[in-house]
């Protein structure tokens, strides 16, 4: 019989130690480990060792130069939804393996159900669902009038019997919904943890390489915004993607965060509504409030993954009765509001320090690059003058520490979608601005300081 081994496992990182110790010697976090307990060696050996042990005859690893390894070409199969392929980088690859995380009801299992249905025809799925009955499933497949040929459903949470079904039944893509539902035999845990959680998405990427079938893991998000469980199934899987959105909107943004196979930070942008999701072939307009020329108001030209993209920043600055003025930012980060905004006092000689300042980002949508540090100072300036900025004007640029104004990348395309969707001014790093100081008809600013823009605005 198998000896058991106990063990302990990080739940931030899943890190595994012998001995329980209060903080976790990888990533560092206190009181994370929790007691696993783990069979012996020898009985979740493979099958090869198993039978030779370690005196047997397997065949040795051998090592081979990179130019001999036959290269299969990297097929890519659409899914039917274009901004779904677009954040997988072009379709979705054979064998790969892809986590999809999100809020509960932000529209994972929708999302995924019409992917593997659009694609069932050509590619034959199974829907593993552990958290919805089959009735269910059904009879959501029925009501976004899915075509349901070739999509096999199974409602069933162990692992060893959803390979041994897949195993029989050959789908070329399977889902997993969730991740967090799944539990193994070969441990004695409870479903649901740790250990659980990741020893059957092991198993499950083990099985997309051998057999080259796509899987898709659902996983649910924890309040800090990872995946709930180890933080290890993000490096295990070839893509992760997060399902976001505000539950106000009905629009969702599905990021690349990971992607072996493509650009990350890449955005599709969705819309949730009576038949389940559809793509929004024209992003841009979605995310202006129309309320333009509003006091902190400022429409700036993100480029998340490859595709540029205005948004609207919006600020709100008040006196504070509090000691302590608050500062939160949402959809962007905090910490960096907070430097913008001591640059604004030691370089724009503006003051905040007893005033509440609340940024936010409209739409739901998250803002990572520092091309927002420009339209987020200009848009606290406007908040604090109660003054809008001139019409019709965006900006972007990163501000430096120093409070110089510094170049983005792809300065031209942003400028480009500016002017395809009728802004008339744009603010911008000297680098980034056209010789001819405007742009198709787009008057462009470019200001080398962050006092410049202050005044131009
Ligand atoms: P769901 O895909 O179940 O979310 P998740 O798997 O991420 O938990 O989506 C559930 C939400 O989506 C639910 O609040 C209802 C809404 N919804 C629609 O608005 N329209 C639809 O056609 C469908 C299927 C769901
Ligand atoms: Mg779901």
């Amino acid at each position: 019989m198998a000896k058991a081994r106990t063990a302990y496992v990080c739940n931030e990182c899943g890190a595994d130690f012998s001995k329980w110790q209060g903080q976790c010697g990888a990533c560092g976090a206190w009181d994370t480990l929790s007691e696993i307990v783990v069979e012996s060696a020898a009985s979740v050996k493979s099958p090869a060792a198993r039978r030779s042990g370690w005196a047997g005859k397997v065949d040795p690893p051998r090592v081979t130069a990179l130019k001999d390894v036959e290269q299969g070409a990297e097929a890519r199969v659409s899914t039917g939804i274009g901004e779904f392929d677009r954040v997988l980088g072009g379709g979705l690859v054979a064998g790969a393996v892809v986590l999809v995380g999100g809020d509960p009801g932000i529209g994972k299992s929708t999302l995924l159900l019409q992917a593997v249905a659009s694609m069932a025809a050509s590619l034959p799925g199974l829907y593993v669902t552990g958290e919805e009955s089959l009735a269910q499933v059904a009879g959501r497949a029925s009501r976004l009038g899915l075509p349901l040929e070739g999509l096999n459903a199974l409602a069933e949470t162990g692992i060893e019997r959803i390979l041994e079904q897949a195993a029989q039944l050959r789908p070329r893509i399977i889902v997993a919904d969730s991740v967090q539902t799944l539990w193994t035999e070969s441990l004695t845990a409870a479903p649901g943890s740790v250990s659980q959680v990741r020893e059957s998405a092991a198993r499950l990427v083990r099985y997309a390489k051998e057999t080259g079938t796509a899987v898709f893991l659902v996983g649910h998000v924890t309040k800090e915004g990872g995946i709930a469980g180890p933080r290890v199934l993000e490096h295990m899987v070839d893509a992760v993607l997060y399902f976001e959105g505000d539950s106000g909107s009905r629009f969702r943004v599905l990021r690349a965060f990971k992607n072996r196979f493509g650009a990350v930070n890449e955005l599709g942008v969705f819309a949730m509504g009576d038949r389940g999701l559809k793509e929004v072939p024209n992003p841009s307009a979605i995310f202006l409030s129309g309320s333009a020329r509003q006091p902190g108001s400022c429409v700036m030209v993100t480029r998340e993954g490859t595709r540029p993209l205005l948004v609207e920043v919006q600020a709100l600055v008040d006196s504070s009765p509090l000691s302590n003025p608050r500062r939160v930012a949402v959809g962007l980060e905090g910490n960096r509001m907070a430097m913008l905004l001591a640059v604004l006092h030691r370089h724009g000689g503006v003051a905040t320090g007893d005033q509440d300042v609340f940024v936010n980002v409209v739409g739901g949508i998250r803002v990572q690059e520092t091309a927002a540090d420009l339209p987020v100072l200009l848009s606290v300036l406007s908040s604090l003058r109660d003054a809008p900025l001139p019409d019709k004007t965006i900006a972007f640029g990163e501000v430096g520490l120093s409070g110089e104004i510094r170049p983005v990348p792809n300065g031209e395309e942003r400028l480009k979608e500016a002017a395809t969707h009728g802004f008339l001014r744009a603010i911008v790093p000297r680098a980034n601005a056209p010789k001819a100081g405007s742009y198709k008809g787009m008057q462009v600013i470019a200001v080398d300081r962050l006092a410049d823009a202050l005044e131009q605005a």
